[in-house]
């Protein structure tokens, strides 16, 4: 079966998303978008069909379980034999049992340095515990909430002063220039899951 791109999931705003459809546009990534796939209708959902996508809304709400929500994106994505899977401020936890459907292909963006700052609301958890240097981290997604093996990670300095929506633009920039790179490096074969490969990129 021929591999056949990225496929992006969603659930908001779609900023990495519209970074990485100019990475394609633009040749960095080599690779096409096989779908985008949203479990809800959000503003990615358009950016998405500006652009032409296979944009694919399975919202998340139409199903009794998790279970069957699950199998109704395995249905849909397994055909199209994802070269990876490009999680980009998609609001779903995946089981276990859809991480191994992919092993090794789902990626993705959290909003803090991991180990530091998991789940919600990264940028107060930062203000809140006074740290200096704040940032995101790509990495591989397994069975535990934002634990997989880290990839690289973007930095930049903050301080108390910044407000919440502060930091979260200065992050979201870096995040925009990450995210891409990292993508175009794995579908490249220039990162391996089994070496330490951590891409670090200063704002
Ligand atoms: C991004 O900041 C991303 O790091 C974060 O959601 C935002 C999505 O923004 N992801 C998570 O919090 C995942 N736990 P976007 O929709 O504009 O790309």
């Amino acid at each position: 079966m021929v591999n056949n791109g990225i496929v992006i999931f969603i659930s908001g705003r779609g900023s990495n998303l519209n970074a990485i459809i100019n990475a394609v546009n633009d040749g960095v990534i080599k690779y096409p978008i096989a779908a985008v796939v949203s479990d809800r209708y959000c503003e990615g959902v358009e950016i998405s069909r500006r652009y032409k996508l296979n944009t694919l809304i399975i919202d998340h709400k139409k199903f009794k379980s998790k279970l069957s929500f699950e199998k109704e994106l395995i249905k849909k994505i397994k055909p199209l034999n994802p070269n990876l899977i490009v999680l980009a401020g998609f609001m779903q936890i995946l089981s276990i049992s859809f991480i191994r459907e992919f092993k090794s292909k789902i990626i993705n963006i959290h909003p803090s340095l991991l180990p530091s700052f998991k789940g919600l609301n990264t940028h107060a958890q930062a203000k809140e515990a006074g740290v200096l240097i704040h940032g995101c981290t790509i990495h591989f997604v397994n069975e535990e909430i934002d634990g997989g093996k880290i990839i690289a990670q973007g930095a930049t300095s903050i301080s108390k002063k910044f407000s919440e929506s502060e930091i979260e633009k200065k992050i979201l920039n870096i995040e925009h220039l990450l995210y891409p790179k990292v993508i175009a490096k794995l579908l490249d074969k220039e990162i391996n899951i089994n070496e330490h490969n951590i891409i670090l990129c200063y704002d």
